[in-house]
């Protein structure tokens, strides 16, 4: 069967100096049900990566394929309710909260499920929110999860998670990654999550995609990864993903 997302050859230019490539050649799939955490330094690319497999930003090069079906044949709506991406600092729509839940549902002509709302937000420690509050005046990190529920209600087949518990105190942070491990056994949901917290990229992900260098310097098992990565690059950002990250430009 073919996997869920297969990128072929994917080479992207730096936006900002368009002879530059931001990375090339990176070929990589994900199975249905398969949990990825993709790691690597700030300005590697790992966000226009996800961004590129949601269809949200265009490629230079290479090739998508959704079930084995070429992008080209898709409507990019229709894509990105298979594929939906959380972005780190998340979009409020305007209006309330309750109108960016059922936003989603309204978008794709499909019924708001009330009660998986109200879970899915409970689950997310969000279970006090007014509904009736401008979503405009949410937390950071309130907003983040809420941007996560909204995307969880369309019941994707795969969700990229934008260093989507970066602003949460470790209870939440906890919390997000409890329901998405319940969701994901119980939908068979695909996910891809960029992180810097090895402790969340080692219990979310059965493997690892590190960029560095402008490629997908390497992609395999998680325990494989942590016990010996193949890489000069992966072996350093292991031991100081933090630091490597201060030395960045997000
Ligand atoms: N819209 C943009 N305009 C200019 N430069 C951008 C834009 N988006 C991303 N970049 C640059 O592309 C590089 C990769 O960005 P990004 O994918 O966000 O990396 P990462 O998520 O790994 O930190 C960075 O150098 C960033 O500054
Ligand atoms: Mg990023």
């Amino acid at each position: 069967m073919a996997p869920l997302l297969s990128m072929n050859r994917i080479s992207k230019r730096r936006p900002d100096k368009a002879r530059e490539w931001l990375f090339d050649d990176i070929t990589a799939a994900i199975d249905k049900g398969e949990r990825v955490a993709l790691l690597g330094a700030s300005g590697t690319g790992k966000s226009t990566l996800l961004r590129i497999a949601a269809l949200l930003e265009p490629i230079d090069d290479g090739e998508l394929h959704l079930e084995g079906i070429a992008q080209i044949s898709f409507k990019p709506e229709h894509w990105r309710k298979k594929i939906s991406y959380v972005a780190q600092a998340p979009v409020m729509l305007a209006g309330t909260v309750e109108q960016n839940l059922r936003t989603a549902s309204e978008l794709h002509g499909t019924l708001f499920d009330e009660p998986l709302a109200r879970r899915c937000m409970a689950e997310a420690e969000l279970g006090h929110l007014d509904w009736k509050k401008p979503a405009a005046e949410l937390s950071g990190g309130e907003k983040q999860r809420t941007a996560l529920v909204r995307s969880l209600l369309l019941r994707p087949a795969m969700l990229l998670l934008d260093e989507t518990t970066s602003s949460l105190d470790p209870t939440s942070k906890e919390a997000v990654e409890h329901m998405l491990n319940r969701w994901a056994e119980r939908e068979g949901t695909a996910m891809a999550w960029i992180t810097h917290d090895m402790e969340q990229s080692r219990s979310v992900s059965d493997q690892i995609w590190f960029m560095g260098d402008g490629k997908l310097l390497e992609r395999g098992d998680t325990k494989a990864f942590f016990q010996g990565p193949s890489t000069e690059q992966a072996r350093r950002f292991i031991q100081k993903p933090i630091e490597r990250e201060a030395g960045g430009n997000e």
